[in-house]
């Protein structure tokens, strides 16, 4: 068996890593960074406080807001063209997934010609990108600083679709996540638990994927209610951010699977967050796969304090693992899909967009439309 795992970038975590961002930046010898967010990251005070780290190294620095959820090609190209107006040559993403994913997408701009709708492709490429990027995350969820993957909307195609980049630094720093309301904590938190999952469950899976996949599941299972009931507790958070960036690591390699590609469906269709998406689309998903890999839904089961005799079949870990997951989503209050407003029918339409995402090829059971129509079902009726 050949398997690959990779090392993506550097990590620096802790709590007050933010203060070592500028002079980080300075080694790699930049003259001048563009940091990337959005309005809230501006309006919580963080954004200030990766701008003051970067300017009390020495380094120059331009902040820019113009990050939105679910950033689009239009968003990255015209964060392209304020990068090249402005001759940065250096990328600083501060907030969540969406913030990070942006620079990362930047960064193909400052290295190749045209726009980011010739490198955002249903069936992703690498590009070797040339200008450092630094990604620090202020939600415990996307892992996105740990991956080389930039996920941007093309919503002229009604789509969600991705390019792989190279990043430099990720600088976690869990008081960074101290202010994110609840709900995000709660969303984030289960998107994390979806790639570690998904990761190890996948086809393209590996042993370094698997070890630190089943090292997220046990710290998510085992504080995350904590950091939703309490969200100043800094144990709690730090443990949920290094969950997160175990989970980034787990899957940047085997990437994720059906779950992802039901909950981008759900993305493109209702404009809900990805996290909850993932959430919602998560137990079904284990449930379809846990018969073609039982061993992988014993360890994961495991790691989430199922207590196990050692004769359950796939199947039965399967169910286990999913009520298991539906338990976690209700103490933190994930909303079901039909509280959400939506329609049963408008939920199941959505199986053709399942079965066309590249992300369902990576699943151990071909996701055909029928099976997808299967998993939306229970999405919508096994979580009320
Ligand atoms: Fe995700």
């Amino acid at each position: 068996m050949l398997f690959q795992y990779s090392q993506p970038s550097t990590v620096i975590f802790g709590c007050g890593a933010i203060s070592v961002l500028g002079e980080k930046i300075k080694e790699l010898g930049c003259k001048k960074a563009m940091c990337v967010y959005d309005e809230g990251t501006e309006k919580a005070g963080i954004a200030a406080k990766a701008l003051d780290s970067i300017r009390s190294a020495g380094v120059e620095v331009v902040g820019w807001s113009g990050v939105i959820p679910d950033p689009t090609v239009d968003v990255v190209n015209k964060g392209g063209d304020f990068a090249k107006a402005n001759g940065v040559d250096c990328l600083v993403g501060v907030g969540g997934g969406s913030s990070l994913d942006t620079a990362k997408a930047i960064s193909v701009l400052l290295t190749m010609p045209g726009k980011a709708e010739d490198y955002v492709l249903a069936h992703p490429i690498f590009v070797d990108t040339k200008t450092p990027v630094f990604l620090v995350p202020t939600t415990a969820g996307t892992g996105s600083e740990i991956t080389k993957v930039a996920i941007i909307s093309r919503p002229e195609l009604n789509a969600k679709w991705s390019v792989f980049v190279n990043t430099n630094y990720a600088i976690v720093d869990p008081e960074l996540t101290l202010t994110l309301p609840k709900s995000q904590t709660a969303s984030t938190g289960l998107d994390a638990l979806s790639h570690a999952m998904e990761a190890m469950t996948g086809i393209n899976w590996n042993p370094h994927s698997d070890l630190v996949g089943e090292a997220a599941i046990k710290k998510i299972a085992n504080n995350l209610v904590t950091a939703y009931n309490e969200p100043s507790n800094l144990e709690a958070r730090t443990e949920m951010a290094l969950a997160a960036n175990f989970a980034g690591l787990a899957f940047n390699d085997p990437i994720t699977h059906v779950g992802h590609s039901a909950a981008d469906a759900l993305s493109c269709r209702f404009h809900t967050a990805h996290g909850y998406n993932c959430a919602i689309a998560l137990p079904p998903a284990m449930k379809l796969v846990a018969p073609a890999v039982p061993e992988k839904m014993r360890v994961i089961a495991a790691a989430m304090n199922i207590p196990l005799t050692g004769n359950e079949t796939g199947e039965e870990l399967g169910t286990l693992v999913a009520d298991s997951i539906r338990k976690l989503m209700r103490s933190v209050e994930i909303k079901p899909l039909k509280a959400m407003g939506f329609a049963r029918e408008d939920v199941l339409a959505l199986a053709p967009d399942v079965v066309s995402n590249h992300l369902a090829s990576y699943c151990p059971v071909k996701v055909t439309e029928e099976v997808a129509r299967n998993l939306l079902a229970e999405m919508y009726d096994d979580y009320q």
